[in-house]
């Protein structure tokens, strides 16, 4: 589903499917360059990275191995609170392993940053961050992100895995969802 097809639902389009997928490029040959002795497992967190990581993976020139885990942050309202539950846990063992999270969003940061700790407890090697988008201004916690697509204002965003109410993940590009569409203001 593009853009067009969702009339004015949407306020702004900040990424087309065409950049993101010139983006993830980029980020695929630094990827290459990184893990150059072994490929790292990639791990994707549900259900927003699910874009992501199908074209990532496919992007690279080397055996992508993928695991997926699915979190809920813990919390009042829609914020993350930084206290997250494991809703489906990785199903490889990790000990000596090069780990990439792969993710579609950072807001806060408290998410990942929980997730590497957690990744990291259980003796993975290394545990690295690549994202498509993060919210630099949101964030509330110094959460070193190895791979980043794109820096995006504190707006909610939906489209490439993201959604609002289960609804947009299909949609192609990313964009701003329109005030009036999750009663707010405009
Ligand atoms: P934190 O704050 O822990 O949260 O970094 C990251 C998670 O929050 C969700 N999130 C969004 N989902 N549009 C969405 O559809 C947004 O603009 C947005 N901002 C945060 C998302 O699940 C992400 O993994
Ligand atoms: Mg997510």
């Amino acid at each position: 589903m593009d853009a067009k097809h969702l009339g004015d639902e949407l306020s702004v389009v900040l990424h087309t499917e065409a950049e993101l997928h010139a983006r993830l490029a980029e980020l695929a040959r630094e990827i290459e360059a990184d893990y150059a002795d072994e490929p790292p497992l990639l791990v994707g967190v549900l259900k927003g990275a699910v874009m992501v990581m199908a074209d990532l993976a496919r992007e690279l020139r080397f055996h992508a191995q993928m695991d997926w885990m699915a979190v809920s942050s813990y919390g009042a309202g829609t914020k993350s609170s930084g206290v997250v539950k494991i809703l489906k846990d990785l199903d490889s063992d990790i000990t000596d392993r090069d780990v990439l999270i792969v993710e579609d969003i950072i807001d806060s940061g408290l998410t990942l940053h929980w997730l590497k700790e957690n990744l990291e407890s259980r003796g993975a090697r290394s545990v690295r961050i690549c994202t498509m988008l993060r919210k630099p201004d949101a964030m509330k916690v110094d959460l070193e992100v190895a791979y980043n697509g794109f820096d995006i204002p504190v707006d909610f965003v939906v489209g490439y895995g993201l959604d609002y109410a289960e609804d947009y993940r299909n949609l192609r590009d990313v964009a701003i969802l329109a005030p009036h569409v999750y009663g707010g203001e405009g």
